[in-house]
């Protein structure tokens, strides 16, 4: 038996397995546990399932003398201080695989609304302002035979690339291992939509310069990470028109207050970080997690693991 500390209560039956094995505490409230409450379950802890908006550290890591796993409840790791954590010899688990056709989806789900202008017709027609069929009322853009933009042709951007090819979109894609630039992804699309990983490299990667280069008609789509878009650019972007919108899983910072000024800007459409967000996917990736958490506390390779080279050291 090892105490295990779950920061948030997770859906589905997946967190009773790890009841049944260890002595688990989970996280009772909506809000995420403060540094402090974290900190303070660090010194017992061996186990830690950790969300994506939990803060790992080198400090709380040092801490936490007896952790042996850290399983994050996301396919990013980006909320994880990865070096620190495996310099210390730690697992980190992570729920690959599990959401990429929900993320996929809502990507697709994103470039319709922004383009088919959804919100607003919504919006329009709950004010009692939907007097008649126009010729002109709310005209959009096409997703089919557009040219889409996939940064980052990992598993989600290749689940994104099979369903535009469904809806009779070109798809150019610029990755780490291949592809064309992204100047020319950004000179060629009429959707720009983010699949990288948050890294040094792509922190600030749509920024004046970048969206400077979309053509006005294009829309951006970001599922990825918040940081990926500079987001003084883009409010200065969408204000100038020099794109026809952006539709956003994802911002920074996140969450965004209702009063942030990126809100105020046309032709967008946020929601709250929810593309893995269906019954299904968010228990299958407490189950991978809570696979993930069981492996390393019994001994045993997680099955998803992010930093293997723990295991040959
Ligand atoms: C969600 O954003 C994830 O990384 O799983
Ligand atoms: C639109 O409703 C049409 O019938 O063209």
């Amino acid at each position: 038996m090892a105490r295990v500390f779950v920061t948030r209560k997770l859906p589905g039956t997946a967190v009773d397995r790890l009841k049944a094995e260890h002595e688990v505490e989970v996280w009772p409230e909506r809000l995420p546990p403060r540094p402090g409450d974290l900190r303070a379950r660090m010194p017992d802890i061996e186990g830690l399932l950790s969300i994506l908006t939990d803060k790992i550290h080198d400090e709380l890591l040092d801490a936490a003398p007896n952790l042996r796993a850290i399983s994050n409840y996301a396919v990013g790791v980006d909320n994880i201080d990865v070096e620190a954590v495996t310099k210390r010899g730690i697992p980190i688990g992570n729920t690959p695989d599990v959401l990429t056709e929900a993320t996929a989806d809502l990507a697709v789900a994103l470039m319709l609304a922004i383009a088919r202008r959804l919100s607003e017709g919504e919006a329009l027609v709950h004010r009692g302002d939907w007097l008649t069929w126009e010729p002109t009322l709310l005209l959009g853009r096409d997703l089919h035979d557009s040219t889409v933009g996939i940064v980052g042709m990992g598993r989600i951007g290749r689940a994104v690339q099979r369903r535009v090819e469904g809806f009779g979109a070109r798809v150019v894609y610029t990755d780490v291992s291949g592809g064309v630039l992204l100047e020319q992804l950004l000179e060629q699309s009429d959707f720009v939509t983010i699949h990288s990983p948050l890294t040094e490299q792509t922190h600030g990667l749509i920024n004046d310069e970048t969206l400077a280069m979309m053509k006005p008609t294009a829309y951006l789509v970001n599922t990825a990470r918040g940081p990926i878009v500079d987001t003084k650019a883009l409010i200065r972007a969408l204000n100038a028109g020099e794109i026809a919108g952006a539709a956003l899983d994802v911002t920074d910072p996140e969450p965004l207050t209702g009063d942030h000024v990126l809100l105020s800007a046309p032709n967008l459409l946020v929601v709250p970080h929810i593309g893995s967000a269906t019954h299904a996917t968010r228990e299958a990736m407490a189950d991978m997690a809570v696979d993930n958490l069981l492996a390393a506390l019994r001994g045993e390779r997680m099955r998803h693991c992010v930093n293997p080279q723990v295991y040959d050291a």
